[in-house]
């Protein structure tokens, strides 16, 4: 009976060794370092730039299949949690790991709608930005400053205060992001309305003028709502290892989430629904397609929106958004935009380069179509990418604060440095031989 370990032998030593192979398809990189050629020697390591093939963790919360393009949130499929949820109760799911009943369910909704509120001086900050400042660097800022508001929020081993921190930022997260788009308008901050769901709150919060009660159109209502369940979590991506690698310090969620949303601004990440339609005002036209097609294969450029680490078949979620843009149309009108990104998608998939690399449309690809139908500016685009992942993230770091296995992060490398070499007084000292920049750019 074959067992379910790994022989290796070391040919420099002819030593054999055997390794357990865990959950399927996994080893302990640890057990590498026992392969060695003397008692001095440090053992082997494993090199992965990117961990492009290194589990970082065992998770519970979100399952991906790349190949056959399925996500699941705790089991449940996204296109059912799409039809069926809305935001608050993923949020639920992702974090408890069940669906609510009613009775826990109107808990946790009155539990968050208890902290949409920041406190004043917030403003005062939000304030002392730039009028053209990118709202995802004010987000950035602000939550970061909310560890100074919440100083309990240290305490991470402590269930009840994981729980209102949480809560918090699941709370506030709506009212920062209102709150830097008001600061960008020149508008004056709203405050919550906590008569409104939470998504309807956060649209009254950035759009209501003068009338006495905002009232949100109920279609944009739940566009925006399925968007950000599609947009909750989606296991270890950039931004949640920053959580998980910068919370495994210990620090407070609110430090550890706003290195998340500085690994979400990048424009590979969350940054490339912004990206998207940056390139499709660019391309401008049907007729410019196949000119940039032919860029993007001569590497002259990247197709924002397609591609994916861990997809190489088409993202489920693109699928939804894609299908979402044409109720939002009815409401705003079509935009224009959604006739290029289809013929490029249509083109794409029939072209050897992407099919051979299995790039496909990404949750990126659809997303910032549909937010500038809504009216929001494109430098929104991550902070509503930013909104709904809070949650996920927070999923993640309550399970890596709990997991026994977890301990600071600290990777290997690979030295290919200098060897030893000794201080020479700076007046005996040659010009450095490798290098070439002339002194003027040194300096
Ligand atoms: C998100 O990880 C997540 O789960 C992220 C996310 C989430 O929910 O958290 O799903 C959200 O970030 C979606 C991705 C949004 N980013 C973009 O749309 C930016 C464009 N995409 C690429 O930058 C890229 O596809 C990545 C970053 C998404 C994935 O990059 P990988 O896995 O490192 O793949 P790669 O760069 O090694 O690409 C493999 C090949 C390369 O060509 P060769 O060197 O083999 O010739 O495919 C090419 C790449 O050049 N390629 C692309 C491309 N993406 C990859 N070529 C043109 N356009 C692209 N978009």
């Amino acid at each position: 009976m074959a067992s379910n370990t790994l022989t290796i032998i070391d040919n420099r030593t002819g030593k054999r060794y055997e390794i357990p192979i865990e959950e399927g398809n996994v080893i302990r990189a640890s057990l590498l370092r026992q392969i060695k050629t003397s008692e001095d020697d440090f053992g082997l390591m494993s090199y992965d730039p990117a961990f492009t093939n290194t589990a970082s963790c065992k998770s519970k919360i979100t399952y991906i299949d790349g190949e056959k393009g399925i996500l699941r949130y705790r089991g449940y499929p996204i296109e059912e949690l799409a039809e069926n949820s809305n935001y608050l109760e993923t949020a639920y799911l992702l974090i408890k790991g069940e669906l609510p009943d009613i009775e826990r369910y109107k808990a946790w909704e009155h539990n968050i709608k208890t902290h949409t509120m920041v406190h004043e001086n917030i403003k005062r900050l939000m304030d002392g930005f730039r009028y053209d400042a990118h709202p995802m660097g004010m987000l950035l800022g602000t939550i970061g400053a909310l560890s100074t508001f919440y100083p309990d929020a240290a305490n991470i081993f402590d269930p009840e205060s994981r729980r209102l921190q949480t809560r918090r930022l699941i709370g506030k997260l709506p009212t920062l992001a209102a709150y830097a788009y008001r600061h960008m308008r020149g508008l004056p901050y709203v405050y919550p309305d906590n008569d409104l769901s939470y998504t309807g709150n956060f649209l009254s919060m950035l759009f209501k003028m003068t009338e006495v009660k905002y009232k949100p159109n109920p279609v944009l209502e739940r566009a925006l709502d399925v968007l950000f369940i599609l947009h909750a979590d989606h296991e270890q991506n950039c931004s949640t290892n920053a959580m998980r690698s910068v919370g495994s310090s210990h620090v407070d969620p609110y430090s550890a989430t706003a290195a998340a949303v500085a690994a979400l601004y990048g424009p590979l990440h969350g940054g490339a629904n912004e990206a998207v339609v940056r390139m499709l005002m660019e391309i401008g036209s049907i007729k410019r397609v196949p000119e940039i097609i032919k860029q993007v294969k001569a590497g002259e450029r990247l197709l924002y929106g397609f591609g994916h680490r861990v997809y190489k078949n088409y993202d489920p979620r693109a699928k939804i958004v894609r299908r979402l843009a044409n109720e939002v149309f009815e409401v705003t009108g079509k935009n224009p935009l959604i006739d290029i990104a289809l013929e490029l998608e249509r083109i794409a998939l029939q072209d050897d380069y992407f099919v051979s690399r299995k790039l496909y449309p990404n949750v990126d690809f659809y997303s910032g179509i549909i937010y500038q139908a809504m009216g929001f500016p494109m430098v929104m685009f991550p902070v509503l990418f930013a909104i709904p992942r809070v949650s996920g993230w927070l999923a993640q770091w309550n399970e890596m604060v709990q997991d026994p296995e977890q301990k600071i992060a600290r990777p290997r490398q690979v030295y290919i440095g200098e060897g030893l070499r000794h201080y020479v007084p700076i007046e005996r000292r040659p010009a450095p031989a490798h290098l070439e920049e002339p002194v003027s750019e040194a300096i």
